[in-house]
């Protein structure tokens, strides 16, 4: 890959698109059916530095018109993952994937799956138990829809298992490709001791945006964030030979956005590689490194591809 074409505004010859302003502002520019995958985490109305707390129904109001323009710059093959938690009132909360679900659906998508994002770290609650999951709830835009499954397989938990009787006796049970990851990904969230850490209170891990780019998308399809923080939804992208589009109001995330592509381009940025198991205490040294990546070498799956080598491939499941 030559040098990553960053532009400040949308650009069909950029490789990516930071916008540094309102989202809105950005959509409004960006052709219809444009881009194959949206995902986003919003702003979830916590009154945090970059946000104004606001009524819900005005919140709601907000982000209808931040959907109404992905929904139209979405191409007819095209998803939408938006990604959210909860809105948190003196103990209370409101799951906010609840109370969006109605704007999605009113503009005609389809809900293809409610991904829980399982981690393990995060405030402590004590009037209630502690929060460990956020969602991300997938549309497509229309029932003929982009999706590579064999592109995100996981080991199977038991690859050598055969079928004892019946016609396939003797053969693999499950695909020797992997098994379906299933709607719940355990994957740590960006605390202090993360190799991804940056400025941001809450940026999405790579790797969670790794699969949904992967499955969602082919090679060179435009990857949008209307929220994009520190850049990750474009490291993922890029990292896949995809391109980004992504706007963000507060201006040291876009420069940090800015800085984090420029490494990954010299082959200098740390992540924490798919796959990876989360750390077992009981089995310390059970552990992948940080994956170092340079943009334009694909990265490899190294436990999916080291477990092939003991399978014969014969016949998928799904
Ligand atoms: C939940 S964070 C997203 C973090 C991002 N996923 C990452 O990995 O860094 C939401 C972001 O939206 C930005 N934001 C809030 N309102 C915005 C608006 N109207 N237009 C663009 N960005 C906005 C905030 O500054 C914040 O960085």
């Amino acid at each position: 890959m030559g040098k990553v074409k960053i532009t400040s505004e949308f650009d069909r010859t950029a490789d990516i698109t930071l916008y540094e302003g309102d989202c809105l502002d950005l959509l409004r520019s960006i052709p219809d059916e444009f881009v194959k995958l949206v995902i986003t985490s919003p702003p979830y109305n916590l009154g945090k530095s970059y946000e104004n707390r606001l009524d819900m129904n005005e919140y709601l109001a907000q982000q209808r018109r931040v959907v109404e323009e992905c929904v139209r710059v979405l191409a007819s093959r095209g998803s939408i993952c938006w990604q959210v938690g909860n809105y948190v009132d003196n103990s209370e909360i409101i799951p906010l994937d609840i109370v969006l679900y109605p704007i999605f659906a009113s503009l005609g998508l389809h809900l293809r799956n409610r991904i829980v994002w399982h981690f393990g770290h995060g405030l402590h609650a004590s009037k209630r138990f502690s929060g460990r999951y956020e969602v991300i709830l997938w549309f497509t835009k229309t029932n003929d829809y982009t999706f590579d499954l064999d592109a995100i397989r996981v080991p199977q938990k038991y690859p050598n298992k055969k079928y004892f009787k019946g016609p396939k006796k003797g053969e693999l049970s499950g695909n020797p490709l992997g098994k379906n990851p299933g709607d719940v990904w355990e994957i740590p969230n960006v605390k202090a001791n993360h190799v991804e850490k940056t400025i941001h209170p809450c940026q999405f891990p790579v790797e969670l945006i790794e699969r949904l780019v992967l499955s969602m998308t082919e090679e060179n399809d435009w990857v949008l964030d209307p929220f994009i923080g520190v850049g990750t939804t474009a490291v993922a992208a890029l990292m896949h030979n995809r391109k980004a589009i992504g706007a963000e109001i507060m201006p040291e995330y876009v420069q940090n956005a800015k800085e984090r592509i420029r490494l990954a381009e010299k082959g200098a940025l740390r992540i924490r590689p798919m796959g990876r198991s989360v750390y077992d205490p009981k089995s310390p040294k059970i552990s992948v490194p940080p994956q170092i990546i340079q943009l334009g070498v694909v990265p490899r799956q190294i436990e999916l591809l080291e477990q092939h080598k003991q399978y014969t491939v014969q016949g998928r499941n799904e």
